[in-house]
């Protein structure tokens, strides 16, 4: 049996594949053209969001029983074309929930407290403290459009700081968490009139891509952040552009893109956006994490049958 590894995973994985003797390959910058080529030999893929599985990809996949995925969205795999050749898809959904949600909170902060401003004012030699004042995140309202386990994790950190908690959802609000936290649950617009901090997390779908365009935007309020560590095809960049010129909504912090690595320099180098190279679920207790609980199930499948 053997595993293609198309993206960068961490030495766990690599561990658990090994001492449970399955014959691996790692080809963390395979490109699309030579996936297609030698998917053939395998029985098993591990990718996280850099490899698009397409139905490309599958057709010549004759011994591919399943696809594990290091990580939570499974946007990058097309899922009709898994189901129809049978072939099982596994992903680690609790693995990145707390380092994403750290990462959001930081970047609350940077928005807040304009850090990167001030990192690169100092860095060209100057000394701006009289002009780089910020805002505190305690008294402000934290409003999540998708509140399942990263969101909720969120509103814990923002209650912690005080904030007041707004949330909209799809599915119905666990009443433990709403009591717990005193969550307003609102409808996506009030959230985006309401909210000082409007954060995304919602994976993407035909019903979220290009949710939140300019009339999104101009709901906002003119000093409200918004930030964005979900899928990058959420938010309409050009809008975002255009209501960050019309001064409709303060700043932006992006960890995600509509093209990774993004091409819209004019969003990368505005003074009003925090943009990372999706990062948010990258830290070493959560990649740990997430291969080795995507290498685990993965050999179990495989020497299950
Ligand atoms: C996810 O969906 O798991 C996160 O967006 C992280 O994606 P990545 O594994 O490609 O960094």
């Amino acid at each position: 049996m053997k595993v293609l590894i198309s993206d960068s995973i961490s030495a766990t994985a690599l561990s658990v594949l090994r001492s449970s003797r399955i014959d691996f390959t790692y080809k963390p910058e395979i490109s699309s053209e030579n996936l297609v080529r030698e998917i053939a030999e395998y029985d098993a893929l591990i990718v996280r969001s850099r490899t698009k599985v397409t139905r490309e990809v599958i057709l010549p996949a004759t011994k591919l029983r399943i696809i594990g995925r290091a990580g939570v969205g499974l946007d990058n795999i097309d899922l009709k074309a898994t189901a129809e050749r049978k072939v099982k898809v596994v992903n680690t959904p609790y693995a990145l929930t707390n380092a994403v949600a750290e990462f959001t909170i930081g970047l609350m902060i940077a928005l807040a407290r304009q850090i990167p401003k001030a990192v690169s004012s100092m860095r060209s030699g100057k000394w701006e403290k009289s002009s780089i004042t910020g805002s505190e995140l305690k008294g402000k309202t934290y409003g999540t459009i998708g509140i399942g386990r990263i969101g909720a994790r969120v509103s814990e950190l923002a209650h912690a700081f005080g904030m007041k908690i707004m949330a909209n959802d799809v599915i119905p609000i666990p009443k433990d968490l709403i009591d717990r936290l005193g969550i307003s649950v609102a409808s996506r617009d009030q959230i985006l009139s309401e909210a000082d901090f409007v954060d995304i997390h919602v994976p993407l779908t035909p019903e979220t891509e290009n949710m939140i365009g300019y009339r999104e935007f101009s709901l906002m309020k003119k000093s409200a952040f918004i930030i964005n560590t979900s899928r990058g095809k959420v938010i309409n960049e050009s809008d975002l552009l255009k209501a960050l010129s019309e001064k409709k909504v303060a700043g932006a912090a992006l960890d995600v893109f509509e093209v990774e690595p993004p091409n819209r320099l004019e969003l990368l180098k505005s003074e009003k956006v925090i943009p990372t190279p999706h990062i948010a679920g990258q830290t070493e207790e959560a990649q740990n994490e997430a291969g080795r609980m995507v290498a685990e199930q993965v050999v179990e499948y495989l020497k299950s049958a």
